[in-house]
């Protein structure tokens, strides 16, 4: 048996994408809006899910109030009212699409919870465009 918590957050962060070695042609006709030079904002949603067992002694999977500090310290503290591009080394060389920043979130969680743990990373862009990471 297994079962999944689900925690929901969110953070406010600026992006462009783009490529430094294509030229402003090629950059508008793949990236579109989102090479817009001066950057624009997105109101990121996130779920994460925890998936294991139960444990017995206490009834729950996680702790939801140490889970909450996790994504709190891993990805409020690090991502909001940042912009990705600039502030976010991971970022210097890649760009921060939804796919690349739901990543990021993944191994950052990785490194705070257990192995025994499944994570699972949902992450709304705009209210209908998310991508799901699971590692
Ligand atoms: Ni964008």
């Amino acid at each position: 048996m297994s079962i999944t918590v689900y925690r929901k957050s969110h953070f406010n962060a600026a992006h462009r994408l783009y490529r430094k070695d294509w030229d402003d042609t090629k950059n508008q006709s793949v990236f579109g809006k989102c090479n817009n030079p001066n950057f624009h904002g997105h109101n990121y949603e996130l779920e994460v899910g925890i998936t294991g067992e139960i444990n017995p002694e206490t009834g729950f999977l996680i702790d939801i109030e140490k889970l909450k500090k996790i994504i709190k310290e891993e990805v409020e503290d690090y991502l909001d009212h940042k912009n990705l591009n600039i502030d976010i080394p991971e970022f210097k060389n890649l760009n921060p699409t939804m796919e690349n920043i739901s990543v990021l979130i993944w191994n950052k969680l990785r490194n705070r919870l257990e192995e025994y743990y499944q994570i699972s990373v949902k992450l709304y862009e705009t209210p209908r465009n998310f991508v799901v990471y699971t590692g």
